[in-house]
């Protein structure tokens, strides 16, 4: 059981507008005065500038939803992590399944770019996560396992520097949430990974995703591996993200 902060992400995905925004982000930061957790969105990448304004002296955490493995340079439509920290980002998604399912995103190309985050003190929430057919195949395990072992493999001794998201894939906006105890039973394994790795597991965050709401966040919290979520659908309504926010402590 680890006792440090929890951390709730949001997940905007490709949602959003500036005058949505600024009504989303004002409500949130007001609701959360009290919160006892960490709370970060991560927002698409034109509107970086504009939370960053919006969230200014606020604790609201600002994060984006991908990054190049590039430096710089001749990679149209790509986006580095020294931009990123240009806006004050402290969190990127990397391999989203979506992104691994839609844009071809393998292991070892999530595994870089979690490493060019971390080269520029971005943290890096690195999804995994089985789809339904692997988890009835009962290859959920395996999974997952071999997802982050390419991180943990190129990353080294940073890997305690890491936040985990377990996102199944078939839990992912469909309302189908993982039981807590299914949830816990992956974090586990997801943690003894990282034991294996580094002597600083317990600091790594490892979040659940996956139709996260506010009337199943307490339970899943709860459990003694889940130190937070990454919240898509939910994050998108201030009520209902403030009410996650409220179930982390
Ligand atoms: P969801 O998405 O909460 O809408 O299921 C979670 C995610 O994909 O990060």
């Amino acid at each position: 059981m680890t006792t440090k902060k929890k951390l709730i992400a949001g997940n905007w995905k490709m949602n959003g507008g500036v005058a949505a925004n600024d009504a989303l982000v004002r409500a949130v930061i007001a609701g959360m005065k009290d919160a006892a957790c960490t709370v970060a969105v991560c927002v698409p990448a034109p509107y970086l500038s504009q939370l960053q304004v919006l969230r200014h002296g606020s604790s609201l955490e600002l994060g984006a939803q991908d990054v190049s493995k590039h430096e710089q340079g001749a990679y149209t439509g790509e986006v580095s992590a020294l931009m990123l920290k240009d806006f004050g980002v402290r969190y990127v998604i990397v391999g989203h399944s979506e992104r691994r399912q839609y844009h071809g995103e393998g292991d070892q190309l999530v595994a870089d770019k979690a490493k060019a985050a971390l080269a520029h003190g971005i943290t890096p929430i690195v999804c995994v996560g089985e789809t339904l057919a692997e988890r009835e195949a009962g290859r959920t395990e395996e999974v997952v396992k071999r997802q982050l072992a390419a991180v943990i493999h190129t990353n080294g001794h940073c890997i305690s520097e890491i936040v985990v998201a377990y996102e199944p894939v078939w839990a992912i906006g469909t309302g189908r949430t993982a039981t807590p105890e299914q949830a816990q039973q992956v974090h586990a394994r997801l943690r003894a990974q990282l034991q294996a790795a580094t002597p600083h597991a317990d600091r790594v965050h490892i979040l659940y995703g996956g139709s996260m709401n506010a009337a199943n966040a307490a339970t899943l919290l709860a459990q003694p591996d889940i130190d937070g979520g990454l919240i898509g659908g939910a994050s998108l309504k201030a009520p209902d993200f403030l009410q996650i926010i409220s179930a982390a402590r």
